[in-house]
Parts: C-alpha cells; sequence; structure tokens
C-alpha cells in the first residue's frame, strides 16, 4: 500500500519515501547520494554542466536547488571523458554538491541536432563543427554517463519524432528501446552509486494492447534491474488531450513505490497537471530559455518584462515570490536591465524563474501532503490564477 512512513528501496543508491497522496497525486522523499529530494521537483537543465546564468553555489544555496540535470552528449563531446575522470566527474569538475541527473544523450542528437542515422548498433552523429561520426551505442553513453558520475542515469533510447515518422518506426523505436535496456543495465559499472532509470515511449497510443502499453509491459519485465522510470516522447508539442492521456496511462502501471520522471516538460501547468497524475520529477529548459528572451514567470502568467508599462514600476517582479531577486529588486530596474545589453538582466530574471518552479513544487507538495482538499484547493486557486475569469 501507498502512505507508510517507511522509505523503500528502489535500488542500491536510491531509496522513495512515502510523505503522502491525494488522489493520484504524489508527495515523497528520493534519497539519492547527493542528499534527499523532494517531490515532485522540477530539476532546471544544466546542459554542459551549469545551469545557464546561474553560478553552482547559488543553485545550491540561494535556490536549494537539490537536483539539477546534465546531457551526457554535450558532456562527452566537451570537455570529454578524460577531463571528467580527472576531476572526480561533473560534481567535483563543477563543485556542485547535489544530485545531477544525466540524460543519455539520444535525444539531444536526434531531436535537437537533426543530424542523427540510428541502427541498432547505437546512434551515429556527424559532427556539425569538424565533420566526424561519433557513435553513442547504449554501453558508450553508459560509459560516458559513469564519467559523468551522475546520481541518476538515463538509459539509450531510440527516440522518433512523432511528426515525421510512421507506425512502422514507432514499433521498431518501441522494440529497439526494450532491447536497448537490457545492453543499459550490463554495461552500468557502478551501480551501488548510479541509479539506472528506463524510458517509456511508445508514442501516443494509449489503446489496450497498443504500443505505450507494449513498452510498459517490456520494461516492466525488467523491473528488478530498474530503481526508477521516465515517460519519454512527449516533450514535442503534441496536443494537450493526448499528451496527458499518455502521462496518466504510464504514472497507472508504473510501479508505485518508484520514482516517475516526466523528460522535457514543462510549463507550470503541465507541471500541475502532471504532478495530479502522479508524477514526481520534471525538468526544462523552458524557465531559464525564457528569461534569456526577457519573460518572468510569476503567479497567474508571465512578464514581458521589457514591456513599456514597467517603466516605473516599483514592485518586486512577483510579490509572492521571495526569491533573492524580488527581494532585491524592482520591475523598473529589471526592466532597464533588459532593455541595456547587460548580462545581468536574464541572470536575474533566470534566478527568479528557477524560484518560481522550485516555488511551485514546494506548494503543490504541502498541499499534497495536507490531503486530498487542500491540493484540489490548490489546483483550483493555480487555474483560477492562470485562466482569470472574465470581469
Ligand atoms: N527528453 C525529452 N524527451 C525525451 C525522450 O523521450 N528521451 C530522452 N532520452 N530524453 C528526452
Ligand atoms: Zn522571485
Amino acid at each position: 500500500g501507498w502512505g507508510g512512513p517507511e522509505a523503500v528501496a528502489c535500488g542500491p543508491a536510491l531509496s522513495l519515501r512515502p510523505d503522502g497522496c491525494s488522489l493520484r497525486a504524489r508527495a515523497t522523499t528520493l534519497r539519492l547520494p547527493h542528499g534527499e529530494v523532494n517531490t515532485p521537483i522540477f530539476m532546471p537543465v544544466g546542459t554542459h554542466g551549469t545551469v545557464k546564468g546561474i553560478p553552482s553555489e547559488e543553485l545550491a544555496e540561494e535556490l536549494d536547488c537539490r537536483i539539477a540535470l546534465a546531457n551526457t552528449y554535450h558532456l562527452g563531446v566537451k570537455p570529454g571523458k578524460a577531463v571528467l575522470d580527472a576531476h572526480g566527474g561533473l560534481h567535483g569538475l563543477m563543485r556542485w554538491p547535489r544530485n545531477l541527473l544525466t540524460d543519455s544523450g539520444g535525444f539531444q542528437m536526434v531531436s535537437l541536432l537533426h543530424l542523427a542515422n540510428i541502427t541498432e548498433e547505437g546512434v551515429t552523429f556527424q559532427s556539425p563543427s569538424d565533420g566526424t561520426t561519433m557513435l553513442l551505442t547504449p554501453e558508450a553513453s553508459i560509459a560516458l554517463q559513469n564519467a559523468i558520475g551522475s546520481d541518476v542515469m538515463m538509459a539509450l533510447d531510440d527516440v522518433v519524432d512523432s511528426k515525421t515518422v510512421d507506425d512502422e518506426r514507432f514499433l521498431e523505436a518501441c522494440h529497439r528501446t526494450l532491447r536497448w535496456i537490457d545492453r543499459c543495465i550490463a554495461a552500468n559499472a557502478n551501480p551501488d552509486r548510479q541509479s539506472l532509470f528506463a524510458i517509456v515511449q511508445g508514442g501516443l497510443d494509449v489503446s489496450s494492447g497498443g504500443l505505450r502499453e507494449a513498452c510498459l509491459h517490456g520494461l516492466l519485465e525488467r523491473d528488478a534491474a530498474l530503481p526508477g522510470f521516465a515517460i519519454g516522447g512527449l516533450a514535442g508539442g503534441e496536443d494537450k488531450g493526448s499528451f496527458w492521456r499518455v502521462v496518466a496511462q504510464c504514472c497507472e502501471a508504473l510501479p508505485a513505490h518508484k520514482p516517475r520522471y516526466l523528460m522535457g516538460v514543462g510549463y507550470p501547468l503541465d507541471l500541475v497537471v502532471c504532478s495530479a497524475l502522479g508524477v514526481d520529477m520534471f525538468d526544462c529548459v523552458f524557465p531559464t530559455r525564457t528569461a534569456r528572451f526577457g519573460v518572468a514567470l510569476v503567479t497567474g502568467g508571465q512578464l514581458r518584462v521589457k514591456g513599456a508599462r514597467f517603466r516605473d514600476d516599483p514592485r518586486p517582479l512577483d510579490p509572492a515570490c521571495g526569491c533573492a531577486v524580488c527581494r532585491r529588486y524592482s520591475r523598473a530596474q529589471l526592466h532597464a536591465l533588459a532593455r541595456s545589453s547587460d548580462s545581468l538582466g536574464p541572470q536575474l530574471l533566470s534566478h527568479h524563474n528557477i524560484a518560481y518552479m522550485l516555488g511551485l513544487c514546494r506548494r503543490m507538495r504541502s498541499s499534497i501532503v495536507a490531503g486530498p482538499e487542500p491540493f484540489q484547493a490548490f489546483v483550483r486557486g493555480f487555474l483560477n490564477e492562470y485562466f482569470p475569469p472574465e470581469g
């Protein structure tokens, strides 16, 4: 059953303590090698090992971020395995004292770089800078993630772009992802410190006997070797209805006592809806990327800080926030910075936006722990602020 006070071992390096649940939403404490993480949690993205615009100590200490994300592909290219090994992995190189999760690399090669070719052996990629080819096999991805030393490693999955492929390619990707998971499990040289999560693929077909179900069943057969599960294939701008249905289906099928991570998601609204459906972990470049475009995430929506209406607005970005930026800077100051070329502007907005996402997670978590009624009130309040009634 769910809701006992005891932590349950998910694997040798990860345990999950159920702190409370409301309907399908869960609050847990994950115990990882670099400290505890309270869920639901948003993980900021530091592709190259640092979250753009935010020094590591600020992220750890002021923002109290307990887990950040990095990308195997980018770190494998630069600084590369030799430098990582020499510095004690990414924790040592970046002086990051908290947990790290690494994505396996295939998704970045396929979806972002559009230069990859996938075969049974792995993902082949031609470097845009020097033309050399790199083959990322499941074994090579895990070896790199072992060198990085991430607390949570992701399996190499066969990622397909739902806008460009047919059903047959989806079927192949689903079964290849299952074959690759066995190679990833066998390749992990450090299972006592680094937990491997599998990724559920299978497109948008939620039907009984459909591909998502097939992928879920295949992964659940390997449950004993997997400390956690991720839901993949949903960060490409699918319509909300299909996307949320897949999330609901996966959360219902995945084991209650292991963490569930929804990859590449998302917007504040997605965090609220998908936490309500039972997701524990999220990541997205959105809060930091949108900060670099001059947009602040605030209670009820977004502020484009360059807008003329903020020219002499003395209020903080979000009066309900309380982050270091909201305590020290007015909208008028941030407006002036945003209109200059000073890189401090995007840095301050990045800090605030991460504080906003982590604060949203904390508020969600405390309402889940308080029970179904407080949680429903939270969701209702969030939706009312986000989509205010006319008038
Ligand atoms: N990031 C967002 N979606 C995905 C996915 O489906 N697979 C991987 N590996 N990373 C992702
Ligand atoms: Zn703030």
